[in-house]
């Protein structure tokens, strides 16, 4: 952003979704995309990692035989609750212990890999059966009727649907209509790479032949794959698709339904609406998809869709099955990423992720329990309202602003409601008898996986459809608590930090705080920049997308993004072919002014603080000043390491640079880190 710094940036599109999850990429299920897509439409994510470290210690201490006495400090100091892990045998009022067994079965389920084999494809088989049985028939309204019940079990297919709050009514929530997220590879560019696409057409080959044996397998996959070529080439640039300015287009229902005359859009949402609510008006976010698929699905044959829609639901749903049928698929995934094409994530690692999937509002109310102190949610306020604080002081000083921006930037960022820790609404996870009410309707057992996946997926869709009609609750989250990210979102105006993202090292209270400051303070700072970034701008302080910026400030701000666009645009990684590929400085935009932004803004929130109360030294560091040491905390938090297929496949379509270069660009434009390391030349940029 532009915020904070009076010179600094920013400038025009920008991007939101942040696809890239730590290990898991392909275990990418009903739920997660649909998170992914709660996400994607709604917040600016800062940032990608997803590791749930603390999740997995929380959980290896309840899951394992007994609870330890481990002497962590949360045991001793949990004060939110009567509850407390160490005594979780005795104290459980029933509710509470109702919820627990909830998640330990919903966690043993899918620990009991001998189960899941034994089962093997059959509880997915019996699904495709259905799909390919309904997309064989001749009726007109098949096409619509199988997108339907592949929504339902939350498969997209043909076309993306949800509810959200309307950009321009941030208090109501509209039906939006997209194109999917992922047509079939993991991003658009893919399907321009033809080593790639012919080992995705074997893959799903092998897989179709080993589920279906035909002497026409070759040609099925082979027209499965041309299909999703014209449907990829069809979609938005990543850069574009989640661009406000270009995505929000309002359309009447008709209007819609016209656009997309096979899939009937109209009958679809009537079918998913609540029985209350009768739907007129939709945002169609990309018009010429919608169009194009038209055309695509009138030159395609009848047995290349019924193809497509069992794929779908294979790719959707096979990270729930352990069988022979889907290895081929799970090799190719596997290689897709540099790794082995056997290799799978210890199985604790895959079961504590879908945890959190599934019961992630249960998952957080132990988790807090565990992990977050009430000092740490008192310290987290401080930070974020420090950060505040100092961006409203960069803001009466930036030049390139007109006044009245000025004005109104101070009003939104007063106006910006900081969610930190953990929910207590929506549902309140404190609050044992609204989690079990929230969770009422979705069913699991120990022994099945599969189906508990699949009741969870329902669960999730029919929530989503139940937001139609009333005002959008602005209480909710997005994230759970044990993630370690965190969000702005736009019409919600509102910066949202899991306890998960509040940990050692990036968080604590007992550490000086140059080190909290330098890496959760720059994080703060990183989600506050977003409300001004090229995303963030187009929206006021209640959150709506208004003009509420002067042409002239808008030409500067373009002017000082074009110069991150610049920047970010040398950095390269390897790429396929081992020529260098370029990070994609648009894409990228407005997380990068975020980030020029959020250390610029923690940096001064913290020498207030240091000149207030002094810091102590760190041990064996003190070579360092606690300036640098600011640094050394923001960049650590930054290290890391990928695979070159990895680091390709975000290149594509992550809206974050890779975290070297979060580095490298955001020290190079930073003042504050030229003198505190006393570099002698180069002007910073900003
Ligand atoms: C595939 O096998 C069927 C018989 O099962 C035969 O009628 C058909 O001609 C074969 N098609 C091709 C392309 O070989
Ligand atoms: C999609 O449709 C638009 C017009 O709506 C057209 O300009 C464009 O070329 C089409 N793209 C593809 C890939 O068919
Ligand atoms: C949002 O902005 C539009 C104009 O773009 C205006 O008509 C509407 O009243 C505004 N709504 C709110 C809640 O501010
Ligand atoms: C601002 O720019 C837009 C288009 O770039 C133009 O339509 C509008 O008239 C301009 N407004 C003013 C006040 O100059």
């Amino acid at each position: 952003m532009a915020g904070p710094t009076p010179k600094s940036d920013a400038s025009e599109r920008s991007p939101l979704l942040s696809p890239a999850k730590g290990a898991d990429d392909n275990a990418t299920t009903g739920q997660v995309k649909k998170a992914a897509r709660w996400v994607t439409r709604n917040a600016v994510i800062v940032f990608m990692s997803a590791l749930i470290l603390g999740v997995v210690i929380t959980l290896c201490l309840f899951f394992g035989s007994q609870p330890k006495k481990s002497g962590s400090q949360s045991d001793t100091e949990s004060t939110h609750s009567s509850f407390s892990p160490a005594q979780l045998v005795q104290s459980l009022s029933s509710v509470d212990q109702q919820n627990f067994d909830k998640l330990k079965d919903a966690y043993s389920a899918c620990m009991d890999e001998v189960t899941v084999k034994k089962a093997g494809i059959r509880p997915l088989g019996g699904i495709l059966r259905q799909v390919a049985e309904m997309a064989k028939s001749d009726d007109s309204s098949t096409i619509s009727d199988t997108v339907l019940f592949l929504h339902k079990l939350g498969v997209t297919a043909l076309l993306s649907l949800g509810a959200s709050a309307d950009d321009k009514d941030p208090d109501t929530v509209v039906v939006v209509a997209s194109p999917p997220y992922r047509i079939g590879l993991p991003a658009k560019d893919y399907y321009s790479d033809d080593a790639v696409v012919k080992k995705y057409e074997a893959a799903t080959a092998a897989v179709i032949d080993l589920l279906h044996p035909s002497n026409q397998t070759e040609k099925f996959a082979h027209d499965l794959v041309e299909f999703e070529k014209k449907l990829a080439a069809a979609s938005p640039d990543a850069e574009d698709r989640d661009d406000v300015t270009k995505y929000y287009n309002p359309m009447s229902l008709q209007n819609a339904d016209k656009l997309t005359p096979e899939i009937h859009l109209a009958s679809l949402i009537g079918r998913l609406e609540p029985a209350d609510v009768k739907t007129e008006r939709i945002i169609v976010m990309s018009p010429s998809y919608m169009a194009n698929l038209t055309d695509i699905l009138s030159e395609t044959s009848k047995e290349t869709l019924q193809t497509y829609f069992v794929w779908k639901t294979i790719q959707a749903f096979a990270s729930y099955v352990e069988a022979d049928e889907l290895k081929p698929y799970k090799r190719f995934l596997n290689e897709l990423q540099g790794k082995e094409a056997d290799s799978a994530p210890e199985r604790w690692r895959t079961c504590v992720a879908n945890v959190d999937e599934d019961l992630g509002w249960i998952l957080s109310r132990f988790f807090v329990e565990k992990a977050f102190s009430k000092d740490a949610k008192v310290f987290g306020d401080q930070v974020v309202s420090d950060i505040k604080d100092q961006f409203i002081e960069k803001l009466k000083v930036t030049t390139w602003m007109d006044k009245s921006v000025i004005k109104l930037a101070i009003d939104k960022v007063h106006k910006i409601v900081q969610k930190i820790g953990y929910p207590t609404k929506s549902p309140d996870i404190m609050d044992p008898p609204s989690l079990q009410q929230y969770y009422s309707s979705v069913n699991i057992t120990p022994t099945t996986f599969f189906e508990n996946t699949l009741s969870v997926s329902r669960f999730d869709v029919a929530r989503g459809w139940s937001a139609l009609g009333k005002p959008v609750d602005r209480d909710e989250w997005g994230m759970t608590v044990p993630t370690v990210n965190a969000y702005y979102n736009p019409p919600g105006n509102e910066i949202v930090f899991p306890a998960g993202i509040m940990q050692f090292p990036v968080f604590d209270v007992n550490v000086p705080q140059y080190l909290s400051y330098g890496a959760f303070g720059s994080v703060s700072g990183h989600e506050l920049s977003h409300a001004f970034d090229s995303t963030g701008r187009h929206y006021d302080q209640n959150g709506n997308y208004t003009d509420w910026w002067t042409n002239s400030t808008v030409d500067a701000f373009k002017e000082r993004a074009e110069c991150f666009v610049d920047q970010y645009s040398q950095f390269s990684v390897p790429g396929p072919d081992d020529k260098p590929l370029h990070v994609n400085g648009r894409l990228t935009l407005g997380e990068n002014i975020a980030d020029a932004g959020g250390v610029t803004a923690a940096f001064a929130a913290w020498k207030k603080r240091q000149a207030e109360t002094p810091n102590q030294d760190l041990p064996g560091l003190e070579h360092f000043s606690q300036e640098q040491l600011f640094f050394v905390g923001y960049a650590g938090w930054w290290c890391g390491k990928s695979r070159k297929e990895t680091a390709i496949s975000r290149i594509y379509s992550d809206p974050h640079a890779p975290k070297w270069a979060r580095i490298l660009g955001t020290m190079a434009n930073s003042r504050d880190f030229k003198e505190s390391f006393k570099c002698a030349s180069k002007e910073p940029i900003i």
